[in-house]
């Protein structure tokens, strides 16, 4: 059986047609069918009654209301006739609605009448035949001869009108195909998901040329001056199939499509000559429940001709929108895939090789993008060991809140739809927020206590000092006492002495407490204060008379501090980290879908009430990706491992925490609803992150 739709016509499917629909040619499908065919095409007379027929012998004759040609149902495009009506005015005349009947029953369309008029009669005079079908109105006294040359002329003009007509018809379809292949490559070029991209390639190239099956492979990245393996991406039939990899070589088709480079067609694979390199592998209709028969094979190539995959087209469908049935397969009844088929997927697949190209490229702009921006996180958090992680924690923990944020239908985000462009910002802003601290200074970041360590060393070699100096000078009274007093008397006076040095002793170990209690980032009270500045005032006296302070005028203001560690020098460094970040982030030339980056991070220490840094924004003026990040900011700086300053909490401590800081009017309270409700915190907890 050969298919209807050979040649270049193809119905196309619904689903396909979109732009094309209002263009679809309405030509009858018979001027599809190929001037070769001649067993489809015969040739009849058909004649009036009154006509002498014997000029016709050698012709299929029949009586013009013969009903041997009436169409039946499905038939009408099953079989084409051409055939010449040679018909009597008179006759004409007076069955006009015979004949108007016959011909609208006739599955033929490529009829013309040549009519025999006793009168001058003009075409549009005959009632029943439209004036297009009549070729000739001819004496009705024209000789036999002559009758016979002009049925055979009108045979050539009907298939000279019917050449036209199929050139036109291929002309048309092939700017179809064209515009078809256009807008292919338009798809392919704004596809950015991998996979999807793989699937549109493989089911558009199938459409093109019509196959019933197909399968994608790409080839895997190489070192060499060859690909080595190609990777079996999708196939129609079963589109989860897992993947494989396949040599390329000449033992399978697709190998070999890859190693010469060249397409390949091949008429059944099921009789393929023992001469061909490559064999078939049955297995795989086995396992599917399938017929391969027909193949169409096409490398893709880039623009240095290298090939990027293979596209494995399978079985030339007889009817575009009808998939094979198993026993057509099973009986080689299956289409034969041609040239042009091959030249219509080869455009395609050129479209395909630039777009899987393409999105290679942006994949490893990707990933050196990402692995940079990992490397830099991981270096900067270095510097504080005990914060590590950190960045990574709050990249899940806002990316999982943006998410779940998309998602939701009701409520004061419902609005608030994220492209996965913007996920993936939201996440670089996440992962980058804390860059800035590369501007603080180490031990700022570091600092646990109030003092710095080399500060309290120094305090305590201070005392240690002064402890030293108190023995030294009473040993030497002690002794001046004994050299003039004598034995006895010296006694009590050792005694004495020896109490009044512990007592003072005992009051340098007072002072030196007080300072390593206050030392702690605790709150501390009026009275403490009062005492450090006492100590402060204090000293030793060296050996030159000069009194060194207990404590320096900076040592005193860091013990100062009423509330945590820093004093207000090292609180505004600490804060410059935010923008740090920013100045550090403009300074990338960020892709359109990323520009956000810089400000998403800026604002992470805002609060809604205006009260925080640098900036002092409201709620207005912090973007939603922001307020994300600060909860996710704040929630792993509460529960992350602990730090020398700071112990770690659990989870509901925070979120009592982050739920006073809502009511506070510091954080956004119904994201906070969103983060608690969808627990959101709990995303690190599979994570190797923690
Ligand atoms: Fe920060
Ligand atoms: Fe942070």
């Amino acid at each position: 059986m050969e298919s209807r739709n050979d040649g270049n016509i193809e119905a196309l499917p619904p689903s396909t047609m979109t732009d094309m629909q209002t263009n679809h040619h309405p030509l009858p499908l018979p001027l599809a069918k190929e001037r070769s065919d001649d067993a489809q095409h015969e040739r009849y007379v058909y004649v009036s009654p009154d006509i002498d027929k014997t000029a016709f012998d050698d012709l299929n004759i029949r009586n013009i209301d013969n009903a041997d040609h009436r169409a039946e149902p499905g038939e009408i495009f099953d079989r084409f006739v051409s055939a010449i009506c040679v018909v009597s005015d008179e006759y004409l005349d007076q069955n006009a609605a015979v004949v108007s009947e016959w011909l609208g029953s006739l599955f033929s369309r490529e009829l013309l009448f040549i009519i025999l008029s006793k009168t001058e009669r003009s075409v549009d005079s005959f009632l029943g035949v439209h004036r297009e079908l009549i070729y000739l109105v001819i004496p009705a006294t024209t000789p036999k001869s002559y009758l016979r040359q002009f049925v055979e002329n009108g045979y050539r003009e009907m298939f000279l009108r019917f050449d036209r007509l199929g050139y036109q018809t291929r002309l048309e379809l092939s700017l179809q195909d064209m515009r078809r292949i256009t807008r292919i490559g338009q798809l392919l070029s704004t596809e950015k998901d991998f996979e999807v991209l793989i699937e549109t390639i493989l089911r558009e190239v199938m459409v093109v040329v019509g196959a019933d099956a197909g399968s994608i492979y790409v080839t895997e990245p190489y070192k060499g001056e060859r690909p080595e393996f190609l990777r079996f991406k999708k196939s129609a039939l079963q589109l989860s199939a897992s993947e494989f990899l396949l040599p390329v070589d000449s033992t399978s088709i697709a190998g070999y499509v890859a190693s010469s480079g060249l397409p390949l067609m091949i008429p059944d694979c099921y009789a393929l000559p023992e001469t061909e390199p490559y064999s078939f592998n049955r297995e795989y209709d086995q396992q599917h429940h399938y017929y391969t028969r027909s193949m169409l094979v096409i490398p893709m190539k880039n623009y240095r001709n290298e090939i990027i995959g293979v596209i494995q087209l399978i079985n030339k469908r007889l009817e575009t929108n009808r998939p094979l049935t198993y026993e057509e397969m099973g009986a080689g009844e299956v289409g034969k895939f041609r040239v042009v088929d091959m030249d219509k997927a080869s455009a395609v697949a050129g479209q395909a090789a630039v777009a899987i190209e393409n999105n290679r490229l942006i994949r490893s702009i990707h990933n050196l993008f990402e692995g940079f921006v990992r490397a830099s996180v991981t270096a900067i958090e270095q510097r504080d060991p005990t914060t590590s992680g950190h960045s990574f924690r709050v990249a899940e923990y806002t990316v999982g809140l943006a998410q779940t944020v998309d998602r939701v239908s009701s409520g004061p985000f419902s609005l608030l739809k994220f492209t996965p462009e913007q996920i993936r910002e939201v996440r670089y802003a996440s992962l980058l927020h804390d860059f800035g601290k590369v501007g603080v200074r180490e031990k700022v970041l570091v600092k646990a206590k109030k003092l710095y360590p080399d500060q309290l060393s120094e305090i305590r070699w201070r005392f240690r000092f002064a402890r030293k100096s108190l023995e030294y000078t009473y040993a030497r009274k002690k002794l001046a006492y004994l050299k003039h007093e004598g034995a006895v008397a010296y006694r009590d006076y050792e005694r004495f002495m020896d109490q009044e040095l512990s007592q003072k002793l005992e009051e340098l170990q007072g002072m030196l407490q007080i300072v390593e209690l206050s030392n702690e980032p605790n709150v501390v009270d009026g009275s403490t204060v009062s005492q450090i500045e006492q100590i402060a005032l204090s000293g030793v006296t060296i050996e030159d008379g000069s009194t060194v302070p207990f404590l320096t005028h900076n040592e005193l203001l860091s013990l100062q501090v009423r509330r945590g560690n820093l004093d207000q020098v090292e609180r505004l460094e600490i804060e410059s980290h935010v923008t740090h970040t920013y100045r550090f982030l403009v300074q990338i030339p960020w892709t359109g879908d990323l520009r956000n980056v810089p400000d998403i991070a800026y604002g992470h220490h805002e609060k809604l009430d205006g009260t925080g840094y640098p900036l002092g924004l409201n709620q207005r003026e912090i973007l939603p990706q922001t307020r994300m990040m600060t909860i996710a900011d704040i929630f792993d700086a509460l529960t992350a491992p602990d730090r020398p300053y700071k112990k770690s909490l659990n989870v509901e401590s925070a979120l009592d925490i982050l739920g006073k800081e809502a009511k506070e009017g510091h954080i956004d309270a119904d994201l906070l609803k969103i983060f608690i409700e969808a627990k959101i915190y709990e995303v690190v907890k599979d994570s190797a992150l923690l």
